[in-house]
């Protein structure tokens, strides 16, 4: 039989990496977030000085040289920028609106999916993001669309950062928020959006093991 893929899209915030991370280390799948492939390129932007909305050629011009690279190890999943290990650097909220603005450039999405499809071709796995469901990997064999109240998932963030010890004001995560949902939403190449096919979950009013317990589910159905 071939590999089990799972794809889990929704809006910022909503749980998806937690839960997706919890449910692919519950049953023994690969967890690919590829959110943090569009932050790796923000960063990358940011650190180059390049002015990701008004110099969206000079980093077209370079999205060759960029190397991201993922590592499993024993504490999950970790991000790397060609040597650099960012996978604390690209959860800062500069980051997460900048990953957002290069999300929205056609040459960027498409250097980024054949990477994730390519992942995909040799594990089960459950990858997050905003079009994996409609785009990336069409044929997975569970769709999900999950999501949250928009207050619930700024003070979701709001605690995840605090936890780690990042400093953040949930005023500026909620607008930030706002601000990524609509560009996300509107973007004219794999908006995000419900696929017709993916199952609504909305996690609003579930607990975080709720909503795990409930993605394991969908996932059983077809093994
Ligand atoms: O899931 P996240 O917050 O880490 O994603 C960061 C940004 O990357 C998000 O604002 C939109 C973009 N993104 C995307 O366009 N497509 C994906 N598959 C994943 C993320």
């Amino acid at each position: 039989m071939g590999y089990i893929s799972v794809a889990i899209d929704g809006p910022a915030g909503a749980g998806k990496s937690s839960v997706s991370k919890a449910a692919a280390k519950a049953l023994g799948f690969t967890y690919i977030d590829t959110g943090a492939m569009y932050r790796s390129v923000a960063l990358y932007a940011i650190n180059n000085g390049i002015d990701i909305k008004n110099e969206t050629a000079k980093l077209i011009n370079r999205l060759d040289e960029i190397k991201i690279s993922i590592k499993y190890t024993d504490e999950g999943q970790r991000i790397y920028l060609f040597d650099s290990d960012v996978s604390e650097r690209i959860r800062k909220e500069d980051v997460s609106v900048g990953a957002s603005d290069v999300a929205v450039i056609p040459e960027v999405r498409k250097k980024l999916v054949e990477l994730q499809r390519e992942m995909a071709k040799s594990a089960n796995v459950i990858m997050d993001g905003r079009d994996i469901c409609s785009y990336v990997l069409p044929n997975a064999q569970v769709k999900i669309f999950l999501t949250a109240s928009s207050d619930s998932r700024a003070k979701r963030r709001y605690d995840e950062l605090t936890e780690k010890g990042i400093e953040c004001d949930l005023k500026k995560i909620k607008e930030d928020m706002e601000y990524r949902d609509k560009n996300d939403s509107m973007r004219a190449v794999a908006p995000l959006q419900k696929a017709e096919d993916a199952v609504l979950l909305d996690t609003t009013e579930m607990s975080f093991e709720e909503s795990v317990e409930k993605v394991k589910e969908l996932i059983n159905n077809v093994l």
